[in-house]
């Protein structure tokens, strides 16, 4: 007989080592489940409109010394020449707010495809010491940009954290394709997040974390890095730096061709 503990007060008894192996991987199942609403949604902590994302309050600042090593500006304030800096999918607001003030000269424009969150948004970037990051828009990616009154072949770098992974495929392709079409020659799109290589996605961790996703909604789940170099290809994009980052995740650099 074999005992799984599942608390401090309750305990299961099963014939089989078999079964307990099943029941363990049940369990780490859940707890993924778990960590992962806590992650995104069910932790937040709400000051008035202000969203607080565990997961954003923890990668800002690795995610910050990466962009210090390929976003340029010149200047030190806002001028018409600006390079435009467009987030997609912003969610709380968080990462423009800390990345805005060591960049000065450059213009941030967040972006939501929930309304929900575009009050936190909205906070953050009244509240930036340095006054570079304009008013949340609304932009689902799968619609091509010109219908946020965007123009091709005008925006200098394009970021996007936590997206590609935790939306339907058709959000990665709506990505690329707008990436391939409305940024400037030469520009940058940076993404973040976990992904597979070649069909194998490493450590364990990353894989309970893809079948988490999986069984939340099928059509999430990890990209794998080489189908995106294709997607890239079909728009122009070349993937020219990955960076290993904190906790099992990258941050891809895409060059516009
Ligand atoms: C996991 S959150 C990531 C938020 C933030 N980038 C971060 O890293 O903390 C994923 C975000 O993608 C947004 N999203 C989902 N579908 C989208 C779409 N079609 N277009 C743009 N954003 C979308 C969601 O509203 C959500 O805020």
């Amino acid at each position: 007989m074999y005992v799984y503990k599942i608390s401090s007060f309750l305990e299961i008894q099963v014939k089989s080592s078999a079964t307990l192996s099943f029941l363990k991987k049940i369990m780490s199942y859940l707890s993924k489940g778990r960590e992962f609403a806590s992650e995104f949604h069910g932790n937040e902590k709400i000051n008035g409109e202000k969203l607080i994302y565990p997961a954003a309050s923890r990668n800002q600042e690795p995610i910050l010394q990466v962009l210090k090593r390929f976003v340029i500006s010149d200047v030190d304030i806002l001028g018409d020449d600006s390079p435009l800096f467009l987030e997609i999918a912003s969610g709380s607001g968080q990462h423009l707010a800390h990345f805005a003030p060591h960049f000065p000269g450059v213009k941030f424009q967040p972006s939501e495809y929930d309304e929900n969150v575009l009050g936190s948004i909205t906070y953050y970037a009244t509240n930036c010491p340095t006054k570079n990051i304009l008013s949340p828009i609304v932009i689902n990616i799968t619609n091509d940009l010109s219908s946020y009154k965007f123009e091709e072949s005008n925006i200098d770098y394009i970021y996007c954290s936590n997206l590609i992974h935790i939306s339907p495929y058709e959000c990665t392709e709506g990505l690329f394709r707008n990436a391939g079409v409305y940024l400037k020659s030469d520009a940058l799109m940076i993404t973040y997040g976990p992904y597979m290589k070649d069909g194998v996605i490493t450590p364990d961790s990353n894989v309970q974390f893809d079948a988490g996703l999986r069984a939340r909604d099928p059509s999430w789940g990890l990209r794998d890095i080489t189908e995106l170099i294709e997607l890239g290809e079909e728009n122009n994009l070349s993937l020219i730096d990955t960076i290993e980052m904190p906790s099992n995740n990258k941050t891809l650099i895409w060059k516009k061709n």
